[in-house]
C-alpha cells in the first residue's frame, strides 16, 4: 500500500512555540490537518501574504483552499466558539465548508465547563494555574469522569441528547450552585445539531481513508510539552495529552505511521500562566525579549514570561516523544543581543543534574545552570539557508543539536509563513 506520509507537530516547550506558522508553512505540502487535542485555549498564529489569521479550534493549515481539517476526537469543543471561528475566517474570504470535520468521539464543552473553570481557579487564589478559562479543565474532569456528552450524541438522536444535558447539568448546578438557563441551552444545541450534522464523522475511519489514498496527513499539537498532564510541571499544566502518543491517541491514528516527529522550540523560552520556569528573567534581558518578541498571548492577550532556552528540557522531550527533528523558531528575535543564554543543567542545592523534579516545590527550588553563546548582533530575517546564517548563530545551533541528538530542520527567521530556512539533514549523524 502507497500510504503518504504523516508528520506530527509537537510543541516542545510551554506552548506558543511557534507550532501554527510551521503547519502553514506544512500545508502546501499535506493536504489533510488534523488537531488532536485541547480545545479553543490553543491560539495558533499566521502571517501570509500580510494578512494575520489566529487559530483556536480549527486546524492552521486551512488556508490553503483545497486542505481539509480535521478535529480528531481526543479535543473539547465549544461548538459555538467553534461556528464563530468559521464564520470569522469566512469573512476574510477562507470557507472551509464541506472540508471540516468534528469526530463523533470528541467531547463538547458547554458554557457551564467555562464558568466551572473560572471558579475553580478564583478558589485557588495565588495557587491558581492561570488558565485560559476556556473550561478545558472542566471538560475533561467529566470525560475522565465518564459523564462527558460527545459530539456523535449530539447528531444521532437529539431527543436522548437532550435528556443526557439536562441530567448532566442539572447536576453541575447543585454541585457548582451556578445557574443555568437548560431549557435554553437545550434550544440553542438544537439548532447546532442540524448545522454540525454533515461535520460531525467518523474521522478515524476518514484517516484511514486519506492514509490509503497517499495523502500527506499532518497533525497539529496543540499547547506544548512541559504543559502536558503527566510529564508537565504538575499541577500548573493543561489537562491533555500534548505528547506524541496524545496526537495518536487524539486522533486514532496507529504510532508506528507516524513518518516524521517535529519538535517545535524557541530560540527561547515563554509561558503564560502561573508555574515553575527555571530560566525565566525577571530582569531587563526579559522584558526585552518580550518587547521584541511581541510576546504576549494569541488567546487571553496576556504577557508571556520569558527565558533562556532550556536544554534539559527539550532533552526530556526528545526522550518521551522520539522527535526526529527540531523546529527552531523565532531566531530571529535574538538579533540584539550581545550573549545569549543556554540552560544546560539544573542546580539543586548545589548538585548539577538533568533530571526535572516531579515535585513542584522541589522545581521551585531549582537555579538554571546557563552557558553563555556571543550573540550575532544582525538581521537575519532574510536568510533563507543555513549558511547564509551568521557564525555564531550556526554555532548556537549545532551546540543544540548535539545536547539534544537530532538535528535543527526549520529554522524560524520571521514571523511571515515564508520566513523560514529549512535543511537537508538526512545525512546528518548525531
Ligand atoms: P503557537 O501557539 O505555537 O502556534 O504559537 P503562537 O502563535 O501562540 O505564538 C507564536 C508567535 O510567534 C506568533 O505571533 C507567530 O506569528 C510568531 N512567530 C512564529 N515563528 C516566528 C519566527 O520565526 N520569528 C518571529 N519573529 N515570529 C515568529
Ligand atoms: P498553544 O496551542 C500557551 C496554559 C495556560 C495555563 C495552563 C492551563 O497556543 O500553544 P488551560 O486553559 O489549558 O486549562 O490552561 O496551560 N496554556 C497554554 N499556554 N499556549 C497554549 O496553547 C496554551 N494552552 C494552555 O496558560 O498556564
Ligand atoms: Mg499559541
Amino acid at each position: 500500500m502507497n500510504t503518504g506520509n504523516i508528520a506530527v507537530v509537537l510543541g516542545a516547550q510551554w506552548g506558543d512555540e511557534g507550532k501554527g506558522k510551521l503547519v502553514d508553512a506544512l500545508s502546501k505540502s499535506h493536504s489533510v490537518i488534523v488537531r488532536a487535542g485541547g480545545g479553543a485555549n490553543a491560539g495558533h498564529t499566521i502571517y501570509r501574504q500580510g494578512q494575520k489569521y489566529v487559530f483556536h479550534l480549527l486546524p492552521s493549515g486551512l488556508i490553503e483552499p483545497e486542505n481539509i481539517g480535521i478535529i480528531g476526537n481526543g479535543c473539547v469543543v465549544h461548538l459555538p466558539s467553534l461556528l464563530h471561528e468559521i464564520h470569522e475566517l469566512s469573512e476574510k474570504g477562507i470557507s472551509v465548508r464541506n472540508r471540516i470535520f468534528l469526530s463523533t468521539r470528541a467531547h463538547l464543552l458547554f458554557d457551564f465547563h467555562q464558568e466551572i473553570d473560572s471558579i475553580q481557579e478564583e478558589r485557588k487564589g495565588k495557587e491558581c494555574v492561570g488558565t485560559t478559562k476556556r473550561g478545558i479543565g472542566p471538560a475533561y474532569t467529566d470525560k475522565v469522569s465518564r459523564s462527558g456528552i460527545r459530539a456523535g450524541e449530539l447528531v444521532a438522536d437529539f431527543k436522548t441528547f437532550a435528556h443526557r444535558l439536562r441530567e448532566h447539568a442539572e447536576e453541575i448546578k447543585i454541585q457548582y450552585g451556578i445557574s443555568i438557563d437548560i431549557e435554553s441551552l437545550i434550544v440553542e444545541y438544537q439548532d447546532l445539531a442540524e448545522e454540525f450534522s454533515d461535520i460531525v464523522r467518523d474521522t478515524e475511519e476518514m484517516l484511514e481513508q486519506y492514509q490509503q489514498e497517499g495523502k500527506n496527513i499532518l497533525v497539529e499539537g496543540a499547547q506544548g510539552f512541559m504543559l502536558d498532564i503527566d510529564h508537565g510541571t504538575y499541577p500548573f499544566v493543561t489537562s491533555s495529552h500534548t505528547t506524541v502518543s496524545g496526537a495518536s491517541q487524539g486522533t486514532g491514528i496507529a504510532p508506528n505511521r507516524f513518518t516524521e516527529i517535529i519538535g517545535v522550540a524557541k530560540a527561547y523560552v515563554t509561558r503564560v500562566g502561573s508555574g515553575p520556569l527555571v530560566s525565566e528573567l525577571l530582569n531587563e534581558t526579559g522584558e526585552t525579549l518580550r518587547k521584541i518578541g511581541h510576546e504576549y498571548g494569541a488567546t487571553t492577550g496576556r504577557p508571556r514570561r520569558c527565558g533562556w532556552i532550556d536544554v534539559v528540557a527539550l532533552k526530556k522531550f526528545v526522550r518521551v516523544n522520539g522527535a526526529n527533528v527540531w523546529n527552531l523558531t523565532k531566531l530571529d528575535v535574538l538579533a540584539d543581543f550581545d550573549h545569549i543564554g543556554v540552560v544546560v543543567a539544573y542546580d539543586l542545592e548545589g548538585e548539577h543534574t538533568q533530571c526535572i523534579p516531579a515535585d513542584i516545590g522541589t522545581l521551585a527550588k531549582v537555579k538554571p545552570v546557563i552557558q553563555e553563546f556571543s550573540g550575532w548582533k544582525k538581521d537575519i530575517s532574510k536568510i533563507r539557508t543555513f549558511e547564509d546564517l551568521p557564525v555564531e548563530a550556526k554555532n548556537f545551533i549545532e551546540f543544540l543539536e548535539k545536547e539534544t541528538g537530532i538535528p535543527v530542520k526549520y529554522i524560524g527567521v520571521g514571523m511571515e509563513s515564508e520566513a523560514l530556512i529549512i535543511r537537508d539533514v538526512k545525512k546528518k549523524d548525531f
